[in-house]
């Protein structure tokens, strides 16, 4: 399963980037109005540094979403166009996908949703896992429910695990069998920790400090 960073602030992406743990970003409406910067320069500096930026479309009808969407895959080649889960964003998402562009439909929360997403030939689909959570109903059992299906019927489209509140839910995407899950930074870092490697690094450079330190002193250089 491949990580992406669910955030646009390019000083996150930056760090994870250097971590060498990523290979993607997503990005939302809400994301970029977070960080504060103009979309089309923003997009265009993530693109920079890492591929697979997903950058959404704001319009509400097919048209329209088909002229922004062209706009956005412009700025960049590392650019997926993000439609949303209506029927004009499944129209819009048909004619960018048929033109080459890869689309990510976003805003899935069900089975058939992610079937629909297919039919148009989306490369990513996202199940929002979390917002799922959120109304009580069991996100990862959506993810793990699309990966199957998907499996069953030898769709190509990838799954994409979104909305991941917590690092249990990246493990669970992982063996729902998610192809990518899409992470804010915070769960990113939250993935790193255990105490015991904590401990156990804190130790072996402890214990190599001692070694260092019960050298004999170096004998002095002979003239
Ligand atoms: C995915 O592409 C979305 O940007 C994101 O995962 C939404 O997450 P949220 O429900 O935490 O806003």
């Amino acid at each position: 399963m491949k990580l992406f960073l669910d955030t646009a602030v390019y000083e996150e992406i930056e760090e994870a980037v250097g971590w060498g743990v990523i290979d993607g970003v997503t990005t939302n409406p809400t994301l970029i109005a977070k960080a504060g910067h103009d979309h089309e320069e923003q997009v265009k500096r993530i693109c920079q540094i890492i591929g697979n930026v997903s950058a959404e479309v704001v319009s509400e009808k097919r048209d329209d979403m088909i002229v922004e969407g062209r706009r956005l895959a412009s700025w960049h080649r590392n650019v997926i166009v993000k439609v949303p889960m209506t029927p004009d964003g499944l129209a819009a998402g048909k004619v960018l996908a048929v033109e080459g562009t890869r689309v990510n439909v976003t805003l899935c929360f069900s089975v058939n949703q992610a079937l629909l997403s297919a039919a148009i030939g989306a490369y990513i689909v996202s199940p929002f896992a979390g917002r799922l959570d959120d109304i009580n109903e069991d996100g990862m059992k959506v993810v793990a429910d699309i990966v199957a299906a998907y499996r069953q019927q030898e769709i190509k489209t990838l799954v994409l695990a979104a909305s991941m509140r917590n690092p249990m839910h990246v493990t669970q995407a992982a063996l729902a069998g998610a192809d990518i899950a899409t992470l804010p930074f915070s769960v990113l870092k939250q993935m790193f920790n255990h105490p015991l490697t904590e401990a156990g690094q804190k130790r072996f450079l402890d214990d190599y400090r001692k070694t260092q330190e019960a050298k004999p002193a170096a004998a002095p250089a002979k003239r």
